[in-house]
C-alpha cells in the first residue's frame, strides 16, 4: 500500500463543508450539509473530533471520533468510538482510511486506553470488516447490535445499516 506524499490529515473547518457535500454528491453517494454542520458544533463543544483527508488540494476522505458514544457497552466504560469513516471511491486502496485511522486512534490514546469501532454486516462494509480486523480491532463480545441494542440469540432482525459489531482495540501507553 502507498500512501500519496500530498496526503494531508487535519480536523475539519467550516469551509471544507461545501468541498465534502459537493465530492460526495459527485460521487453518487449524496450525504447531507446538515450532518457536518453538526459534527462541526459537537468538535466545537469537545464531543467529536472530525477528521478530513485531502490529497492535494482534493478532499479524498473523513471520520469521526466520538468521545461519549451512545453504544452503551462503550458508554459505560467511557471508551471513545471511531465513526462515519469514508473514503470516495476514486481515493480508495490508497491508504487514506489507514492515515485517518492512526490520527484517530492517536487522538484516542490521549484520552482512554482502548477506543471502539463498528461495521455493518453486509457486503457493502466488506472492506472496513477486514480493514478493521487487520488493525487488531476484536469484537467486543456482545455479540450485534441494532440501533445500540444488543440482539437476543433468536431474534429476528433486517441486515441494514442500523445491524452492527462492535469492535474494540487497546492502545499504546
Ligand atoms: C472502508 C474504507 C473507509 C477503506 O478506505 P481506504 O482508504 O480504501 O482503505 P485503505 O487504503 O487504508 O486500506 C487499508 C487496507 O484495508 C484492506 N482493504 C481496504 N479496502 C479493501 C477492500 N475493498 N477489499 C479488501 N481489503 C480491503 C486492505 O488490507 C488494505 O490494504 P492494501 O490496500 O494494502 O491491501 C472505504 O472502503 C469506504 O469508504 N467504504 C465505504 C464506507 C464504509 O464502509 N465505511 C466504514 C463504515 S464501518
Amino acid at each position: 500500500m502507498s500512501t500519496p506524499l500530498s496526503l494531508h490529515v487535519r480536523r475539519l473547518e467550516a469551509g471544507d463543508i461545501d468541498p465534502i457535500v459537493s465530492a460526495f454528491a459527485a460521487a453518487g453517494w449524496p450525504k447531507p450539509r446538515q450532518q457536518y454542520e453538526r459534527y462541526l458544533r459537537e468538535q466545537a463543544e469537545d464531543r467529536r473530533v472530525v477528521l478530513v483527508a485531502y490529497q492535494g488540494a482534493e478532499f479524498a476522505g473523513y471520520g469521526t471520533l466520538a468521545w461519549e458514544p451512545s453504544y452503551p457497552l462503550f458508554a459505560a466504560e467511557r471508551i471513545p468510538e471511531i465513526q462515519d469513516l469514508n473514503v470516495l471511491p476514486r481515493f480508495r486502496r490508497r491508504g487514506i482510511a489507514t492515515r485517518l485511522l492512526d490520527e484517530a486512534e492517536r487522538l484516542a490514546g490521549g484520552r482512554s486506553p482502548v477506543v471502539g469501532i463498528g461495521f455493518g454486516l453486509y457486503a457493502d462494509y466488506g472492506a472496513a470488516q477486514r480493514l478493521y480486523v487487520l488493525r487488531g480491532y476484536v469484537p467486543d463480545g456482545h455479540g450485534i447490535s441494532c440501533r445500540d441494542r444488543i440482539v437476543q440469540g433468536g431474534e429476528s432482525v433486517v441486515v441494514d445499516d442500523d445491524l452492527a459489531l462492535r469492535l474494540r482495540k487497546r492502545l499504546p501507553a
